[in-house]
């Protein structure tokens, strides 16, 4: 067998470079983080609950929500935001793209329509933007986003003096997740 060294050396070039995401798999890798984001964030949720009551979740989302979300971030290559008009976290406050969004779903949810599983905006060739509505659909969650009252509501308002997220119904819009996708 002849050998080709400048064909080798090109081949292994190629593989060893990673290539570019094609659309569809930067859409995968979306629905993939999101997926996990939300299955961690709700499983530590349910846990602290379970062990710590609702104070103790409160303080464990206080302090690690972000964090969680920074590590799936990380390990997926992507920027992932929580965002919400009606934020708790300041940091999770939408923008005015992402208000008008947010807004139009809420409209569906109010009509009693039902809400897209996502929503893909393409920024450009090398970067698409991929949206998930949060939905309130957990009795838990109105513990801390319904009508607080008394202890919790007074930690909340220690934590968060601007806060904004209360006064939810099971059903509601709570936010969405946005996550920013490049494609290499
Ligand atoms: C034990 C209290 C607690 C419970 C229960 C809870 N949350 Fe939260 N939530 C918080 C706190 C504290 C924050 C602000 C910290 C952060 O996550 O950035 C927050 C923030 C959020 C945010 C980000 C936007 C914002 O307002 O800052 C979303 C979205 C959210 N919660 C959805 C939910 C959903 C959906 C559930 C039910 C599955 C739920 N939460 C249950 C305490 C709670």
């Amino acid at each position: 067998m002849r050998h080709f060294p400048l064909l080798s050396l090109f081949l292994t070039s190629t593989l060893l470079t990673a290539s570019p995401l094609s659309e569809e798999q930067m859409v995968t890798k979306g629905s993939e983080a999101s997926a996990l984001l939300l299955q961690k964030l709700g499983g530590e949720l349910k846990n602290q609950m379970q062990t710590n009551g609702s104070m103790g979740a409160l303080h464990f989302c206080s302090q690690n929500a972000l964090t969680l979300t920074e590590q799936i971030a990380k390990e997926s290559k992507t920027s992932i935001k929580r965002i919400s008009i009606n934020n708790r976290n300041p940091v999770n406050k939408a923008n005015k793209d992402e208000i008008a969004l947010l807004n139009e779903w809420d409209k569906l949810v109010k009509n009693g329509q039902p809400l897209p599983a996502q929503k893909l905006v393409k920024v450009s060739d090398s970067t698409i933007m991929y949206y998930k509505p949060i939905v309130i659909n957990n009795e838990a969650c109105l513990k801390c986003h319904g009508n607080v009252e008394g202890a919790l509501a007074k930690a909340i308002h220690t934590t968060y003096p601007e806060d904004k997220a209360t006064g939810y119904k099971m059903g509601d819009l709570r936010g969405m997740i946005a996550i920013t996708i490049k494609r290499d």
